[in-house]
């Protein structure tokens, strides 16, 4: 393909793209010389901060295909006719490694839609775990800090890692599914992806109920041994991007089918486990899931950089219908994402093209770095006399018909049995090579901890099941531990 004319960032033809401009042979280069510096100057710039976390990830796009009408949940316009597609980007992370670490490291896996509505974005910011390892966000960059790099060593830190899941006991649901083999999905396509956070859908007429996502592989679950994680992070540590792209490169586009598990709002105020705690999941025995829709992954991204690194999701892009919830998790994430886009992207990261919805935007912000579409000659304020925008009043405020009370508090989180009931239902729910499987990746990282978190952390196993309890600390002393 013949690109044309090289030219330089100001579009002047380049003459000489291998030779810099000298006085003389052994002359020094010259100032002047706008090409080398400009070229220079901005390799120096090429890097733009890492995620703080899910740093490493790949992403494609697609659509989402609305298989059931829920225009009785929610005054979505996207979730509104049968057959409606809603063009989507997907981005698959792993959690605690660096831009190029390994794609089969153990971790949750990032799972994150965008849904380009005609009302604006809505991200669905998931995991593909139903769960997580905590429930307060003022914990969340102290459990990060554990997953990521010792302040001296610069190492990944076991130590670190049980010290806080021990101290923090609820951590341990998730902990288990992160220690079996769901903890090493063989790439993206064969996972499923989840919500986690409860969160409400609004009607048109007011009405609320609550709802978890749950998007299912049409690929199957596959999970990879310890041994093959650890084998492929060595010979193929992109494995995941590698395979997503390849896939999709020869048309074999992957799919999800997406379900809700819907509660009404006596039904979630009444159920047996606080459906706002992100701990903990909703039984699909007492509220199964019904089919919504299908999603299809069938365009890899042209450019990594401005599609995949420059995506910006976070759980506080909803549109109207779809609203937040009092999952405290979830309350610290609708600010929490904004702000890192404003400090990795800056403060117009929505008028990237990856992020800038599809449907006309129109307001009053103005200015700041790389104002791409600043509204011409628009008034930048209202009330004014020269005609909009104005607020529309149809719109279903996303906050509406909640209601709140009690006293301004920390109100804290009691460690009780419902924390342990869960991850004892998962644990009993695995065949007998999955538990062993569980024991021994349990087993082989714990084992180098201190002896007081090796025993800490046996306590809260033996509370969950005596068989785990058991196991695991069989599993330490066969490894030479000295508890
Ligand atoms: C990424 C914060 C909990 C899923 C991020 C980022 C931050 C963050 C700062 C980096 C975003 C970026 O630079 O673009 C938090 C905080 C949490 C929290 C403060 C709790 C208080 C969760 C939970 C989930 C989750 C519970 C899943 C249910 C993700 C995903 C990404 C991400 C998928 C990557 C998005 C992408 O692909 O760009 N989080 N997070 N996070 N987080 Fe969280």
């Amino acid at each position: 393909m013949d690109r044309g004319t090289l030219t330089t960032g100001n579009g002047n033809p380049v003459t000489n793209n291998q030779t810099t401009q000298t006085a003389g042979f052994y002359g020094p280069a010259l100032l002047q010389d706008f090409h080398l510096i400009d070229k220079l100057a901005h390799f120096d710039r090429e890097r733009i901060p890492e995620r703080v976390v899910h740093a490493k990830g790949a992403g494609a796009h697609g659509y989402f295909e609305l298989t059931k009408d829920l225009s009785h949940l929610t005054c979505a316009k996207f979730l509104s006719g049968v057959g409606k597609r809603t063009p989507i980007f997907t981005r698959f992370s792993t959690v605690g490694g660096e831009l190029g670490s390994a794609d089969t490291a153990r971790d949750p896996r990032g799972f994150a839609v965008k849904f380009y509505t005609e009302e604006g974005n809505w991200d669905m910011v998931g995991n593909n775990t139903p769960i997580f390892f905590i429930r307060d966000p003022l914990k969340f960059p102290d459990f990060i800090h554990t997953q990521k790099r010792d302040p001296q060593t610069h190492l990944k830190s076991p130590t670190m890692m049980w010290d806080f899941w021990s101290l923090v006991p609820e951590s341990l649901h998730q902990v288990t599914i992160l220690m079996s083999n769901r903890g090493t999905p063989d790439g993206f396509r064969h996972m499923h992806g989840y919500s986690s956070h409860t969160l409400r859908l609004v009607a048109e007429d007011g009405s609320s109920h609550y709802v978890k996502w749950h998007f299912r592989t049409d690929q199957g679950v596959k999970n990879l041994s310890a041994a093959e994680a650890e084998k492929l992070a060595g010979t193929n540590p992109d494995y995941a991007t590698e395979d997503l792209f390849s896939a999709i490169e020869k048309g074999d586009h992957p799919s999800w089918t997406v379900y809700l598990q819907v509660l009404t709002e006596e039904e979630a105020h009444n159920y047996k486990y606080d459906v706002f705690d992100v701990t903990k999941i909703i039984s699909q025995k007492d509220f199964p899931l019904q089919e919504v829709g299908r999603m299809v992954l069938n365009r890899n991204p042209e450019n990594y950089f401005a599609e995949v690194e420059q995506a910006a999701f976070s759980p506080s892009h909803m549109v109207p219908g779809i609203a937040p919830t009092p999952d405290r998790m979830l309350q610290g994430r609708l600010f929490s994402y904004p702000d890192t886009h404003r400090h990795r992207l800056g403060a117009n990261y929505l008028q990237l093209p990856i992020n800038r919805p599809k449907n006309h935007v129109n307001h009053h912000q103005r200015d700041g770095p790389m104002a791409f579409y600043n509204f011409g000659s628009a008034p930048n304020y209202e009330p004014n006399s020269f005609g909009g925008p104005s607020q529309s009043a149809g719109a279903v405020e996303i906050a509406s018909n909640s209601a709140v009370s009690g006293n301004v508090a920390r109100h804290q989180y009691q460690l009780t049995d419902a924390d342990f009931e869960q991850p004892r239902a998962l644990y009993n729910l695995l065949s007998e090579s999955e538990r062993t499987d569980l024991i021994n990746n349990i087993a082989g990282t714990l084992v180098v901890t201190p002896v007081v978190i090796q025993k800490r952390t046996l306590t809260h196993l033996y509370r969950i099941d005596n068989d785990y309890g058991a196991r695991v600390e069989a599993a330490l002393k066969k490894l030479g531990s000295d508890i």
